[in-house]
């Protein structure tokens, strides 16, 4: 029972990561079309600011926790092929997290100078990414 109750509460935390994931990168594209400084500019800072702390953050150190407390209740796990194709997403998957907090200090200290196509094809790469971590951990084809 425990084993379950901690991968209902790690798909629960994914969920929530994922969604601020795929929306993020949605504000700074709209972001760009208003002007440093607008009381728009100023609200949607709120907005990113708010989702990356209050929502990302503690969803990703959940989705950790308690997807390691799987690893910690099944060690053989780790010798799964598919654990490890996973795993090497989830750390792509982070370092797109940590990507889009850099890129909301900048527009938070109006220095961003990326146009909106870059955060257009930013904003599929965790798609993709949550795709093949889906597939991995489901089907474990290997
Ligand atoms: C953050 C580090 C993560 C670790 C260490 C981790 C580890 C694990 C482990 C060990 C399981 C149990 C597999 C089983 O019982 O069959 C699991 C289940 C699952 N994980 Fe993760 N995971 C992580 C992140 C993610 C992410 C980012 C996603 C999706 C985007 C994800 C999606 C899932 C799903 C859907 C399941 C349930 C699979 C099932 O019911 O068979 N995990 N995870």
């Amino acid at each position: 029972m425990l084993y379950e109750w901690i991968k209902a509460l790690h798909v629960i935390s994914i969920i929530a990561w994922m969604a601020g994931l795929l929306y993020l990168p949605r504000l700074f594209v709209y972001h760009c079309e208003v002007a440093a400084g607008s009381d728009t500019s100023e609200r949607f800072k709120v907005m990113e600011r708010r989702l990356l702390r209050a929502i990302m953050n503690p969803a990703m150190i959940a989705a950790y926790v308690f997807g390691i407390g799987m690893i910690v209740l099944t060690p053989e796990w780790m010798k799964q092929g598919w654990l490890h194709a996973k795993l090497l997403f989830v750390l792509l998957l982070t370092a797109s997290h940590m990507m889009m907090a850099k890129w909301r200090r900048e527009f938070a200290e109006d220095r961003n100078t990326r146009p909106q196509r870059f955060y257009r094809i930013a904003n599929e790469v965790p798609t993709l990414l949550m795709i093949g971590i889906v597939i991995f951990v489901i089907v474990k084809p290997f």
